[in-house]
């Protein structure tokens, strides 16, 4: 659905020029919701931009539906735009209209018949849930019923991409939980492609599919969500996954840790929520002659899939516990040595 290839942005700003994208390339398939999640200043905005060429890339290549963006004519290009939705952390509504007229006026903009545009908004309305609304005014409504016309207004052209910019950053977590459902419904009735931006793993781990993390304009690392959940690579990810499960050691823990059993692994496991792991800690002491302990753990849900995340500490014999971990490596859905404790490397 798209395709983005190399893409860099160079912004001039007087005599500075700020590099916001570095080389990105990222591919994104019809009918998924890919998430990028970066810090402030990343370059997420930019990146979404371009997929619509309201930020046009210094260099590289827009491909959407098979059409070069970036071939096309003014006039053309304006046409393409129509099929991509477009929705923003601060709404974008405009303030003198009320809701029926901020979803009905892109149609107006493209000539459709009055009769067409009742049935349309109607309709839009219905499946974001205000029905109720259509003669309010933006001033009236919550923020959460704010994004709600902002996504009824987006769809209104019938889209094939909705792109979200921080579509839930302005709002409080229980607001951000309904609309994340209401995108992963229209997701599901329509469609429609949606790929959106964020700071928060929370957004990502509920809808997105598939996730890229952006860090100074640069993708570092990128694959479906259950995986980057599970084996985070880069320090920056594994900063983000942290918001979500912490697999910090509290240094009390340690140290306690350390007098008691002083050869000793930490190792963070990630499983299936459907797999039983108390057999899988049973075998570790029956037939591996080690001791572990559970230091943490905790069941996650992603995009609906039980994810356990857990941190075992596993005391012996330092042959014992490198068995242990290898059975556990085919055990588990992934094994993480994080902390090796009073072993003497050669
Ligand atoms: N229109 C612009 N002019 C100059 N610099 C910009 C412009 N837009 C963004 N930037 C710079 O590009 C970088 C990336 O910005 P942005 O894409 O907005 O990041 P994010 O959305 O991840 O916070 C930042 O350093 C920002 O200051
Ligand atoms: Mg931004």
């Amino acid at each position: 659905m798209i395709q983005l290839t190399d893409i860099h942005k160079t912004y001039k700003v007087g005599k500075k020029s700020v590099h916001a994208l570095k080389g990105v390339s990222l591919s994104v398939n019809r009918g998924e919701i890919f998430g990028v999640i970066g810090f402030s200043g990343a370059g997420k905005s930019t990146l979404l931009r371009t997929v619509n060429l309201l930020e046009k890339p210094t260099s590289g290549k827009v491909i959407v539906n098979g059409v070069d963006l970036l071939q096309l004519s003014e006039r053309e290009l304006r046409l393409s735009r129509k099929k991509i939705g477009m929705i923003f952390q601060q709404f974008n509504l405009l303030n003198s209209y009320n809701v029926f007229d901020n979803v009905a006026e892109i149609l107006r903009m493209n000539k459709v018949s009055k009769q067409v545009i009742k049935r349309k908004v109607d309709s839009l309305l219905l499946l974001v849930g205000l029905q109720d609304k259509a003669g309010e005014y933006p001033s009236q409504l919550s923020g959460g019923q704010k994004q709600r016309v902002g996504i009824a207004r987006a769809l209104a052209m019938d889209p094939e991409l909705l792109l979200c910019d921080e579509a839930t950053s302005a709002l409080d977590p229980h607001t951000t939980e309904s609309i994340l459902d209401l995108l992963l419904d229209i997701n599901e009735k329509l469609g429609l492609t949606i790929v959106l931006i964020t700071h928060e793993m929370e957004v990502i781990k509920k809808i997105c599919d598939r996730v890229a993390v952006l860090e100074q304009g640069e993708i570092i690392e990128q694959g479906s969500v259950l995986d980057i959940f599970s084996r985070p690579q880069a320090p920056t990810t594994k900063n983000f996954i942290r918001t979500i499960f912490d697999d910090a050691i509290p240094t009390m823990m340690l140290n306690n840790i350390l007098v008691e059993r002083p050869v000793s692994k930490v190792v963070r496991i990630s499983f299936r929520g459907e797999a039983a792991l108390n057999p899988v800690l049973h075998s570790l002491a029956v037939r591996f002659s080690v001791v572990t302990n559970v230091l943490s753990g905790s069941m996650i849900t992603v995009k609906g899939m039980p994810l356990g995340m857990m941190l075992l500490h596993i005391s012996g014999e330092e042959e014992a516990i490198m068995r242990a971990i290898g059975y556990l490596e085919q055990t588990v859905h992934h094994v993480d040595v994080i902390q090796e404790l009073g072993v003497v490397k050669p």
